[in-house]
């Protein structure tokens, strides 16, 4: 079987982008700008953008020579306009320090504002006709897939892994086809969620396909697992049916809400009455745990049910907590889960 190179430079012949406006006449600036542009935007969105500015901007001495507001006036629409802003420090840089003719090794680009490792790889690759690998979105879906490469691409180790493997692939010749037809498979072909392995040529060997599913390659970003809070909650009931409530601080969660006196433990709960004499216990019995989901958190809610005798002298005037019927309590500000337990009561 042919290589991998091998494989996409006989597909890229046949099925590759050879018509787009930047590789008619592919100089590192043609490349930069291009590549720039591309960067989370799509082809058909950049080429009016793209036409226009090298109309304008013909060369880098042009861009250079331009003020700030000119390139964000032909930007307008194109989104992320830091990139804009880049584009020109870095022509300036260009036309200071190195004649305005882009640099031609992959740390003087990486050191120009904007420029990232895959970026500058490509001006190498498709601009200076150098063996250099690229790593977008698209060639890590390729790669991931092809070799079964778990791990979310973002993850450092896991992009160290796919820049060995990117540069180990690298073929001897045709470099500008190789990484362009690389970016083509991903955009045509290895697409994210409909990828169209019966015309790909990698499909005999590509081991996520192999597995059955290439759309589980890339690896997704791990959601955040979100803290999970524990709380206890003092559900005094009276014999005669009232129940305990407290108005919540006005800051904080369920600020100035009506809800159950709340504690960290469940020692803590059960201490509540000897330290706060507002009633004497008769039984007390755990109920089934309550979760409730924020955005930032989750909560458990341990709830003991408390059957008492309250002794109203306890409570002072200005205090924040009151004794209420059940029908009177479903009438304040309740936060969902006190007034579902009380419903449940
Ligand atoms: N996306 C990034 N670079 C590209 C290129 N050279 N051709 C098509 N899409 C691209």
């Amino acid at each position: 079987m042919n290589s991998f190179s091998e494989r996409l430079l006989t597909w890229f012949d046949k099925s590759g982008r050879k018509d787009l406006p930047w590789q008619q006449q592919a100089t590192p600036y043609h490349v930069w700008l291009s590549e720039i542009m591309l960067q989370q935007t799509q082809v058909n969105t950049v080429i009016p953008y793209y036409l226009r500015f090298i109309q304008q901007f013909p060369d880098i001495e042009a861009l250079a020579n331009a003020s700030v507001d000119d390139v964000l006036a032909l930007w307008t629409g194109l989104g992320y306009y830091a990139r804009a802003r880049n584009l020109y420090k870095t022509a300036i840089i260009v036309r200071e320090s190195y004649q305005g003719n882009m640099p031609a090794t992959l740390d003087d680009l990486i050191a120009l504002p904007g420029i990232g490792r895959s970026t500058a790889g490509a001006i190498m690759a498709l601009g200076h006709h150098q063996r250099f690998s690229i790593l977008d979105g698209n060639v890590k879906r390729v790669l991931t897939r092809y070799a079964a490469i778990e791990g979310w691409p973002g993850n450092k180790a896991v992009e160290t892994k796919l820049w060995l493997y990117a540069e180990q692939l690298l073929p001897q010749h045709h470099f500008a086809n190789y990484i362009q037809a690389q970016m083509d498979l991903g955009a045509t072909v290895c697409t994210r969620s409909k990828p169209n392995c019966s015309s790909c040529p990698l499909n005999s060997d590509c081991q996520a396909l192999e597995q059955g599913d290439p759309t589980q390659y890339p690896t997704p970003k791990a959601k955040k697992t979100i803290p999970t809070r524990q709380i206890h909650w003092i559900v005094a009931q009276s014999s005669n049916g009232e129940i305990l409530l407290e108005k919540r601080d006005s800051h904080g969660i369920w600020g100035g809400l009506w809800s159950f006196p709340e504690t960290k433990t469940a020692d803590e709960s059960n201490d509540y009455c000897k330290r706060n004499r507002i009633f004497s216990v008769k039984t007390t019995q755990s109920l089934d745990p309550i979760k409730h989901v924020f955005s930032h958190f989750k909560l458990n809610i341990h709830p003991h049910l408390m059957i008492c005798t309250p002794n109203l002298n306890y409570i002072a005037d200005n205090s924040n907590l009151k004794w209420v019927k059940i029908d009177e309590a479903l009438q304040l500000g309740l936060p969902a889960p006190v007034k579902l337990l009380i419903q449940s009561l």
